[in-house]
């Protein structure tokens, strides 16, 4: 099995792989480095970590037994709200790189936009750029007000936005905002966590382009121009999940879909920040 993932450029010219497997699982970290070597095995290369999951090293050994050269990896990492600020940063990321077993990363994010030391956390962000030892930098949970308060204070511009994205939570004045200003919208918790897969309206669709709901519900974050990073570890559902490059939704299909938002969420709402 190799699936074939099209790739999107970020605003500083860098390629990344339009979907990728999320490795957030706190109930099952015994599995996500066998889950993490099956996802290379069927054509993976973007990876979604974050300190916070608690499962750095296992996903680092992961990769490197994966047996796929460096070159071809995408991998993500994040600054947690505990260690926002320039000196916690820069100690947050040498030790996420160290747990992954790398010598650069492929991009780092500030995970939320916590109230104190959101400047502080982006010059750190810009310094290791500057280094050279992360490839790219971006931004989580961040709406349109955190975004200009850091075009303020920011010297590079974030390559990536990650934010919750699903139909039933769609904010589309926030993706805009994303678009005006180049920011590639990496879509989070994309089949909302199985929550939604018997809505009549992704029954429906399903039946008629023949796919999963899940399926349908993903292909909807890519038709946003969003990356996306659903988590599996299962094998047959991860290559299921990356089957979503060859069919299209209408365009009255994808009114219909527009109408679905209801706030809901698996994570908190940056709103709140
Ligand atoms: N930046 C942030 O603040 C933030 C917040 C949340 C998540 N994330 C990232 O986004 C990733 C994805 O989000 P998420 O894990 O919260 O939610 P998700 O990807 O919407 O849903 C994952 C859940 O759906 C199940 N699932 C996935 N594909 C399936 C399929 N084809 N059929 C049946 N069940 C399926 C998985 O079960 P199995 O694993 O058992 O198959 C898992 O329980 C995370 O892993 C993390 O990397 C980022």
């Amino acid at each position: 099995m190799n699936l074939s993932i099209p790739s999107v450029q970020l605003n500083n010219g860098i390629s990344m792989p339009a979907l990728g497997l999320g490795v957030y699982a706190p109930e099952q970290q015994q599995e996500v480095g066998q889950a993490v070597e099956a996802a290379l095995a069927v054509g993976y290369r973007l990876f979604d970590a974050a300190a916070i999951y608690g499962n750095e090293k296992e996903v680092g050994e992961a990769l490197r037994q994966g047996g796929v050269s460096r070159n071809e990896l995408f991998v993500t990492s994040k600054v947690w709200i505990d260690d926002m600020g320039f000196d916690a940063t820069m100690r947050a990321f040498e030790k996420s790189l160290q747990d992954l077993s790398l010598d650069y990363m492929d991009l780092y994010l500030i995970h939320w936009p916590k109230d104190q030391h959101r400047k502080e956390t982006w010059k750190a962000l810009e310094s290791l750029y500057d280094q050279g030892v992360v490839k790219s930098i971006g931004v989580s949970n961040y709406y349109q007000k955190h975004l200009e308060e850091l075009f303020v204070y920011a010297n590079v511009c974030p390559a990536i936005n990650q934010i919750e994205l699903s139909p039933f939570c769609y904010l589309p004045e926030e993706l805009d905002f994303c678009k005006q200003n180049n920011i590639q919208l990496e879509g989070y918790a994309p089949v909302v966590r199985g929550q939604k897969k018997d809505h009549p309206v992704l029954v429906d669709l399903a039946r008629k382009y023949g796919k999963s709901t899940y399926q349908i519900l993903i292909r909807w974050v890519i038709e946003q121009g969003a990356v996306t990073i659903p988590k599996s570890i299962h094998p047959e559902r991860m290559i299921e999940n990356a089957e979503v490059f060859d069919f299209v939704l209408d365009t009255d299909d994808l009114a219909r879909m527009a109408v679905l938002y209801d706030n809901t969420r698996v994570a908190w709402d940056p709103r709140d920040f």
